[in-house]
């Protein structure tokens, strides 16, 4: 959680002579978004262009790792967690802004053959994620990768996933994309399902530093999320795991079933896997505080 605007000049001075090194990166990144936000027509356009720009360099820092022991360790906190809360190998699973599978190959690996669907922005990055199936000997698990425009899921069927999942992606978008993303998920999602995502928080005034990194208070997404009919909980125990975004948990009251109903109309190992997720979930999580 960030309690300070990283977009004040305060902020941003203090933080220069804290750290001098990071000055002349900084400056330049200030550069290329600058330049990008003048040549691209939207968001989606702009961070595809960053991403271009930053897979050319390194894919695994331009998802976020300094190293690979980073790479593997960020993908394996996001497996064990979504793991402990519910994932099941018979589930069928989007991941939004899959990048190059830091977590990816973990899911893809523990699921059933054609049961995992990775879409992202940037074409870039899903060649390297080619290469991360190549790398760890996926490609029999025939995983399904997705360039997409936006957060509408016109490609995808109705109540085709159990489970939806986006690490670092909201951190990055502007509220229309997260509204979005809210307005068309419930189409793709069976009854019982649950989506996931982390964003960065903030306690303060809501901000975003260059067009990159956005930054936002829990009541502001659990709020839009049930302007478009869907349940947000704030995952407070993500938060003892050794990273700075926090997690939420979307769930479809409308998708789910009338009690007594589930059982006869469900498919093999979705009987179970509705409710049940709510529950586990309600004995781990606390409501939003
Ligand atoms: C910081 S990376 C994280 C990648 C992956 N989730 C992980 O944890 O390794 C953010 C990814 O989200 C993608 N992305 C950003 N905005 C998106 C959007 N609106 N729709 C789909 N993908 C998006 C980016 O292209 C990038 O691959």
């Amino acid at each position: 959680m960030h309690s300070h605007n990283r977009a004040s000049i305060v902020h941003q001075l203090r933080y220069a002579v804290r750290h001098p090194t990071r000055v002349v990166p900084h400056l330049r990144r200030l550069a290329r978004d600058t330049w990008l936000r003048l040549t691209t027509r939207d968001h989606v356009a702009y961070y595809r262009a960053v991403m271009k720009s930053d897979t050319a360099r390194n894919p695994r820092a331009a998802v976020g790792s300094k190293s690979q022991r980073r790479w593997l360790a960020m993908g394996q906190m996001q497996f064990d967690y979504l793991v402990r809360h519910g994932l099941k190998p018979e589930h069928r699973m989007l991941e939004i802004g899959c990048g190059n599978l830091r977590a990816g190959r973990l899911f893809i690996d523990y699921l059933g053959p054609g049961n995992y669907y990775g879409i992202d922005i940037s074409p870039d990055i899903l060649i390297a994620a080619q290469e991360t199936l190549v790398v760890h000997g996926l490609r029999e698990k025939l995983p399904h990768l997705m360039p997409v425009r936006d957060l509408r899921f016109t490609a995808l069927p109705d109540g085709a996933f159990d489970v939806v999942h986006a690490h670092s992606v909201f951190s990055h978008s502007p509220l229309p994309v997260i509204e979005e993303c809210f307005a068309h998920i419930a189409r793709i999602m069976k009854p019982g399902g649950w989506f996931d995502f982390t964003f960065d928080r903030t306690e303060g005034k809501e901000h975003q530093v260059l067009r990159e990194d956005f930054y936002y208070r829990t009541e502001t997404l659990v709020a839009l999320a049930e302007k478009h009919g869907l349940h947000a909980v704030f995952m407070d125990d993500w938060e003892r795991l050794p990273h700075r975004q926090s997690k939420i948990r979307v769930t479809f009251p409308a998708l789910e079933r009338p009690a007594g109903h589930a059982a006869e109309h469900a498919r093999p190992g979705e009987a179970d896997s509705g409710p049940r997720h709510d529950r586990e979930a309600g004995q781990v999580l606390s409501d939003l505080g």
